[in-house]
């Protein structure tokens, strides 16, 4: 019985391993992903440009934008490449270039973290707008070295 039970065990480990790398689940959950990530900092954008910036709206899009950054290394797993035959703005050197892109991402998310430290104590545009154009740059160094630009 013992026995059994652990082949089931591997039976249903390996699909979940299938199921993680599965490229039509992966590729649009990371599409999804970075819509929202260009929503929230849209959104945190069309505040610092208002007449009245919101501080509070300020400071939960900036955290909301934080907790996102923190995930975006996740949303790349082998095998979610243009190659999977799904259709991808990620170039294949994401893969071949992992330690280059894994620090895109870190900056990302330091620069994120920054931002969102920023607006906890101030929703002042003087202030913020720096930070938010360190995100900017961020978003770009990444997007021009692994995105293809077509879409
Ligand atoms: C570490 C790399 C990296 C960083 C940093 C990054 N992106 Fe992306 N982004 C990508 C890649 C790669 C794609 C293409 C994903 C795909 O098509 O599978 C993408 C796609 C997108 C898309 C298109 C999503 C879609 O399919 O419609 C948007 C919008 C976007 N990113 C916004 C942003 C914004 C805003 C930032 C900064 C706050 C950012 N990204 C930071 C790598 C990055």
């Amino acid at each position: 019985m013992r026995q059994i039970s652990f082949a089931a065990l591997l039976a249903a480990g390996a699909i979940l391993l299938a199921a993680a790398v599965d490229p039509h689940v992966a590729i649009p959950a990371r599409q999804m992903g970075m819509k929202q990530v260009g929503r929230t900092f849209k959104g945190i954008n069309d505040q610092l440009h208002a007449a009245a910036p919101d501080a509070k709206a300020l400071k939960e899009g900036t955290e909301q934008l934080d907790k996102l950054a923190k995930q975006v290394p996740g949303w790349f797993p082998a095998g979610s490449g243009p190659d999977s035959g799904v259709k991808t703005s990620a170039k294949a050197s994401i893969w071949t270039e992992p330690a280059d892109f894994h620090a895109k991402a870190v900056a990302l998310a330091a620069a994120t973290h920054a931002l969102a430290e920023g607006a906890k104590h101030s929703g002042d545009p003087a202030v913020l707008t720096p930070l938010v154009r360190q995100v900017g740059g961020a978003c770009k160094a990444c997007h021009t070295t692994y995105k293809t630009q077509d879409s």
